[in-house]
């Protein structure tokens, strides 16, 4: 049985990126973002570990109103379109999932999971920037692919929308920032002395 509770509250002790961390559902229309931070964000998923040092990801970045936002814009779906358009920047996530004009995998079985890490890099750099990110999956995969000639050994796999949030952390929906507790997230480990501990 999957039980939720609120986000752990800050006992000082996590670090504030991770507990200040929030997806916004609005972004400032009104901010913008330069090539530099984008180059930065970039940088910062090209330090991103991955298995055998892979590196197996790639981006598109379309900072808003230009010309690849422009061609972006319109494969999102309409749940994402009324939040994701007044961001900044939106990326598009691929991962590298085979060898080109091979059915082999030329990255690992890792290719989703090491993506994964270089968008989290993404965030925390975007943090540090005073910027929130929102990742998606309402976009059309397909027409995105086709759109931008993805070949077919690449995953279009998410999407993130950069920006600065319309609204605190304390503005999101009710219920979408739920976690499972402590002790749910735990498999197997050996019982903790301190009942607190375990409580979680
Ligand atoms: C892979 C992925 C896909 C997501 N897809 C959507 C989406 O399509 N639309 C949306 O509004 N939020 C989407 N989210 C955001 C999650 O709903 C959000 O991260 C979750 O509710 C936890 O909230 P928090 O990020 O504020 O902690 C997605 C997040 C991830 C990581």
């Amino acid at each position: 049985m999957v039980t939720t509770c609120s986000p752990p509250d800050d006992p000082g002790e996590l670090h504030p990126a991770l507990t200040g961390r929030f997806s916004p559902q609005a972004f400032d229309p009104r901010s913008t973002m330069t090539e530099r931070q984008v180059d930065l964000l970039l940088d910062a998923a090209r330090l991103a570990p991955s298995a055998g040092n892979s590196q197996p990801w790639s981006f598109i970045a379309a900072l808003r109103d230009d010309v690849v936002h422009r061609r972006l814009m319109p494969l999102l779906a309409p749940s994402s379109t009324r939040w994701a358009a007044d961001a900044s920047l939106l990326v598009v996530n691929l991962a590298h999932a085979r060898v080109a004009d091979s059915p082999e995998w030329q990255y690992s079985e890792f290719s989703q999971y090491d993506l994964g890490q270089a968008v989290a890099h993404m965030t925390m750099q975007a943090l540090a920037l005073g910027l929130a990110v929102r990742q998606f999956r309402a976009f059309d995969r397909d027409a995105i692919a086709r759109e931008f000639e993805v070949p077919t050994h690449m995953d279009v796999t998410s999407m993130s929308a950069f920006g600065v949030a319309a609204h605190d952390i304390a503005g999101s929906l009710p219920g979408s920032r739920s976690r499972r507790t402590r002790r749910d997230v735990v498999w197997v480990r050996a019982e903790s002395p301190d009942e607190s501990t375990a409580e979680g």
